[in-house]
């Protein structure tokens, strides 16, 4: 089965549209819906009184008309009677002010009174609902990400960090707080990040950022517990947001859940749109293993800054097809039935507010049967890459700072513009995590490794990475990549240190570019963004910086090492020049296309022996396939090709 549905909030809507939502459920094929995610005040609208009548006539009704349903704990949302009962497990910011409800997200994670009442009602939740027929999954919170700089932060932080470093000595040393008078001389004077006179320090920056995303997982933790031992049979998780606001190391998160499940909102439009669909099925795909489930997308119109974008005809299903060929489980969608009010009255749904007879549903309709039908032709393996990009969380964050050489750097433009280029080139891409310990293991399944800007890098990591070079490897590394330890500490001695062998080289000065002044190179390309000077030890120079003080420096080299390549750039580039690099180190590492020759506008993902194609363009695209007539793909649309039979 691939599950095909998504948030359903009948605590919005009177007893017959519910009916209509069950019979309209029925006729677009759902089979899944998330139900109860921010029901809290519905649940238990005072303190110890709980109203599970109208779950329990919705999980009936879903259950009689054959749909399963992935039950939330409420708890991303506490009512308004827990806020004034228990003020101090509100959320604090950086600038001291105490949050307070009336919109969502509003706790202290680390607040006892928080954690308490959180318990409470997802063993309530759990004691009635853990087997009941209709249960699929459970769908723990919601995309757990809520800061707090409150003194119980504080206190927890604190705990966090003794545990982790043993010693204050060991603190002072790996933060640095040497510089600028921080030196700490008890645990105690340790605060959470706060608003304070300049630029903080980036290690106690990095650590609470550690800290809050262990915090928070300790939350799901907890609740996890609680539901698997009420029936351990059911599958848990909680969804993963992906953007460009992330609080959580997921890397580390997906060994907890039962299934990886991803929020992915794209909102790219136009040409090459279909790259952030692609990136985020694939990352997705890292994290999961192999299997991941897509728990939100937008059927239509997202908020993003400025205005709302529309799909156009058939994007839906041909995005959704795409998460699915990716690996993921399901389509499942933010939300099922537009709200009349509420912040997000606007966002899009498979029913909108004109109702079924709308274009979304009538796509909604036609999507449940494609999927139905694809469902027993899906082979069980993902995609296979033989390319791997990296993504790592704290590398994320230590960017995310103040004191950078440069504005322009960003680490997500950065990872999303490799994987969009090798996306471009018709190669499988998957994601390796050089954070955790199985990263050694992970890069044998790889030909080619990209890292973009990987700063912060452990001893372990380098190793794993310079000894998959060594047994053949092809590595890629750019500027910003290999520069720190993982407390943030630079690695003396020239940049990349983590890496300066296995490239023969080092770099000497950075001299980042002024937004919109690029700097020539030798091979006609141009440099964007960031420029320094490179001094090769034994690695071959291919293209070199023609501009400025840096002319017939090296630019982009490649260095033997072991039986494996390892190469270098180090200006910033546009798709198109990073674009050349890539295809070359590909046809060195004899990575191919997953079918070579594609127009443009064409893409093919591969799973066993299912192909598919998708046309993210507005002409027709005829595909030559090996063994079987010609393939066309109507614009906008999508086939499916098992062993030459569409
Ligand atoms: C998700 C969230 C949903 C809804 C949606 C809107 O991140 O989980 O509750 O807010 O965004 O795009």
């Amino acid at each position: 089965m691939i599950y095909f549905g998504g948030d359903y909030n009948p605590e919005q809507w009177p007893a017959d549209v519910v009916e209509e939502d069950v019979a309209l459920m029925r006729r677009a094929g759902v089979n899944i819906a998330t139900v109860g995610v921010f029901s809290w005040s519905d649940l238990e609208p005072e303190p110890g009184r709980y109203e599970f009548g109208w779950l329990d006539r919705v999980l009936g009704r879903l259950h009689d008309a054959g749909i399963g349903v992935a039950l939330a704990t409420p708890t991303a949302s506490p009512p308004p009677w827990f806020t004034l009962a228990h003020p101090g497990a509100m959320p604090v910011t950086a600038d001291g002010v105490r949050l307070t409800h009336g919109s969502r997200d509003t706790y202290c994670v680390s607040a006892p009174a928080y954690r308490a009442a959180a318990r409470n009602i997802v063993a309530e939740l759990a004691e009635r609902y853990a087997h009941h027929p209709a249960l699929t999954m459970w769908h723990v919170h919601n995309e757990y990400g809520t800061d707090c700089r409150c003194d119980v932060t504080a206190a927890a932080f604190r705990s966090w960090l003794e545990k982790k470093h043993g010693d204050l000595d060991v603190l002072n040393e790996v933060w640095t707080t040497s510089f600028w008078s921080q030196r700490y001389s008890d645990w105690a004077q340790i605060m959470p990040p706060r608003a304070t006179q300049y630029l903080p320090n980036p290690a106690h920056v990095l650590d609470f950022r550690r800290f809050l995303s262990d915090e928070l997982l300790g939350g799901f933790i907890e609740q996890r517990d609680l539901l698997r031992a009420a029936n351990p049979d059911v599958p848990i998780t909680t969804n993963f947001v992906q953007g460009g606001w992330v609080s959580v190391d997921h890397a580390r998160w997906a060994g907890e859940v039962d299934i990886v499940a991803v929020d992915h909102y794209p909102a790219a439009t136009g040409a090459g749109a279909d790259a952030e669909t692609a990136f985020g099925g694939d990352l997705a795909r890292g994290w999961g293993r192999g299997s991941w489930l897509l728990m939100e997308t937008a059927p239509n119109l997202i908020y993003t800054p400025g205005r709302m974008h529309a799909k156009e005809p058939g994007q839906l299903t041909r995005n959704s097809l795409d998460y699915v060929a990716r690996g993921s489980r399901g389509a499942m969608y933010f939300q099922w039935r537009q709200p009349r009010g509420g912040a997000e009255l606007f966002h899009s749904a498979l029913v909108p507010h004109a109702g079924p007879d709308s274009p979304v549903f009538r796509e909604a309709v036609g999507l449940g049967r494609t999927l139905k039908a694809l469902a027993p032709r899906l082979p069980e393996e993902p995609p296979a890459a033989r390319v791997a990009v990296a993504w790592d969380a704290p590398s994320w964050w230590a960017l995310q700072g103040g004191g950078l050489p440069s504005a322009e750097i960003d680490y997500l433009t950065a990872v999303q513009q490799a994987h969009r280029v090798l996306h471009r080139s018709g190669l499988a891409v998957d994601f390796v995590f050089p954070g955790m310990d199985d990263l050694r293991e992970r890069l044998t399944a790889y030909d080619m490794v990209v890292l973009p800007h990987l700063f912060l890098v452990s001893d372990e990591a380098a190793a794993a990475l310079r000894d998959f070079v060594a047994s053949g490897g092809h590595l890629v590394v750019d500027h910003l990549s290999g520069i720190a330890d993982p407390a943030g500490r630079i690695r003396l001695g020239g940049y990349p240190g983590a890496f300066r062998d296995v490239l023969g080289l080092r770099v000497v000065e950075w001299r980042p570019l002024a937004g919109g002044t690029p700097i020539a190179l030798d091979n006609g390309d141009r440099g964007i963004r960031w420029s320094e000077r490179v001094e090769t030890a034994g690695a071959e120079t291919l293209v070199r910086y023609a501009g400025d003080v840096l002319a017939g420096a090296p630019a982009i080299t490649r260095n033997r090492h072991g039986a494996g390549t390892a190469w270098y750039v180090s200006p910033g580039l546009d798709d198109d020049a990073l674009g050349r690099i890539l295809d070359r180190v590909a046809a060195e590492a004899g990575v191919t296309p997953v079918l070579p020759g594609l127009p443009p506008h064409l893409t093919a993902v591969r799973r066993g022996d299912l192909l598919f194609l998708f046309n993210h363009g507005d002409v027709p695209g005829t595909v030559a396939l090996p063994g079987s007539d010609p393939v066309t793909v109507q614009p906008g649309g999508f086939q499916c090709v098992e062993s030459g039979r569409v």
